[in-house]
């Protein structure tokens, strides 16, 4: 039986929504529920003391603290909670990672990376520099021959880039601007397959999850990586960041923070990591998605998930994508046909003989009043100052990012506001 998802149910969990704003900046943090509003003050009301001492409050701190890492490791599938760090960002996590990942890189080796968001790019970027490893990029490629703009990662073109010195993969499992499901599961066993065939002594495969999350589930273990991020913030939570380190990566990577590695706790805080009443505020992310349908499992969430913004995409796609919208210059930046791996994060922008700013774009919502969509780079440097003239990199794109709160009324609204702008 298909699993279908009670639009108004999940909207009633957030109290911001009732105000009839359009919330279409999602991938730029989505809304909290009021369930995880409640965790956060009574953590802070009742348990706000520091984590570790014998007394009763402290104890009760510690226990409610240390749980959220059994929420996290259902979201990732992972086997254990000594497999999670949770960190403030990230992009702090991520950077973490490298840091402890040093020792055990080597002058030479190669790392592939995907330009995406400077999180999953800067890191091993600095990691490279302090180490003298090598960086290649995994560059995303047009699937449309018409339109420039129309990338999406191929399969063929990372394997080409794997040799016997390639030491860590990491990419995004869905782009905060081009807003494909990537395939990790195929990606990875392709890579580890080509790197073996390629005589590399050891690969590392490393996920972004960051904007994937919210949208699909994921699944560290059928995936078969190393490492994997996500941030809550994005995940109708607060902003705290969770990583998953494989069990046997734990041994080698370096503590470059005291609690970083230390087997004791349940979980790892990183000193100048989130606050525990935002960790604790996390524990509300897994009861949500589970409440999304009758029966109760993360795979009939996501995939009434899937359905509805499948509905989503195909209204503002097949409006962005039609002939008119095309003649007048419109590009989507990513890949332009709907489809259950085609996320409602549609980026794009208008060039041809008569181009607008992405900000002028942007500007008409914003006049208009009551939804929120923005234009920029997203943080997406090196894949922002790929796209081909005439994107201007300081202009951006337009980017309108929709979760499965948002409705087709929404997009009949925001299509609504483009018909005025092309008028
Ligand atoms: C794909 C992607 N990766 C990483 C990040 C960075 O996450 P954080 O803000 O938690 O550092 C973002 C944030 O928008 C993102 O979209």
């Amino acid at each position: 039986m298909a699993h279908v998802l009670d639009v108004e149910y999940a909207r009633s969990q957030f109290p911001a929504l009732k105000s009839g704003f359009i919330f279409a900046d999602n991938a730029g943090g989505s809304q909290i529920t009021q369930r995880s509003i409640d965790l956060i003050v009574d953590y802070l009301t009742n348990t706000n003391v520091q984590l570790g001492a014998d007394y009763s409050v402290s104890v009760t701190s510690t226990t409610r603290v240390f749980g959220a890492a059994e929420e996290a490791r259902q979201l990732f599938n992972a086997d254990t909670t000594d497999e999670i760090v949770f960190g403030s960002s990230s992009t702090a996590n991520l950077d973490n990672l490298a840091r402890g990942l040093e020792n055990t890189i080597n002058e030479g080796d190669e790392f592939i990376i995907t330009g995406e968001h400077e999180a999953n790019c800067g890191p091993w970027k600095k990691l490279a520099a302090r180490r003298g490893a090598v960086i290649k990029y995994w560059h995303s490629t047009p699937t449309n021959p018409n339109n420039p703009y129309s990338l999406s990662l191929k399969l063929e073109e990372l394997l080409a880039l794997i040799s016997a010195k390639t030491r860590i993969v990491a990419f995004t499992a869905t782009s905060n601007l081009l807003g494909s499901v990537v395939p990790v599961q195929e990606i990875t066993k392709a890579v580890r397959a080509e790197a073996a065939a390629k005589g590399a002594p050891k690969v590392e495969v490393s996920i972004d999850c960051v904007a994937y999350a919210p949208h699909r589930r994921m699944d560290v273990k059928a995936w078969d990586v190393d490492y994997c991020v996500f941030s809550f913030y994005k995940v109708y939570s607060p902003h705290v960041s969770a990583m998953y380190v494989r069990a046997p990566a734990l041994a080698s990577v370096t503590s470059i923070v005291h609690h970083f590695l230390a087997p004791e706790y349940a979980y790892k805080l990183q000193p100048g990591g989130p606050g525990y009443e935002t960790v604790y505020g996390t524990k509300a992310a897994l009861p949500y998605l589970l409440s999304l349908t009758p029966a109760n499992d993360l795979a009939a969430t996501f995939e009434a998930i899937a359905a509805h913004e499948t509905k989503l995409v195909t209204a503002l796609l097949s409006y962005l994508t039609a002939p008119e919208q095309a003649a007048r210059g419109l590009r989507v930046v990513g890949v332009e046909e709907p489809g259950p791996t085609r996320l409602p994060t549609i980026s794009f922008v208008v060039a041809g003989d008569r181009p607008m700013r992405s900000k002028d774009v942007v500007k008409v919502f914003d006049e208009r009043g009551g939804i929120g969509i923005r234009w920029g780079h997203f943080y997406a440097y090196t894949l922002s100052t790929q796209l081909p003239p005439p994107a201007d990199k300081d202009d951006g794109v337009v980017r309108i990012s929709l979760v499965h709160y948002n409705t087709v009324a929404e997009v009949e609204k925001i299509i609504s506001i483009f018909k005025e702008i092309f008028a």
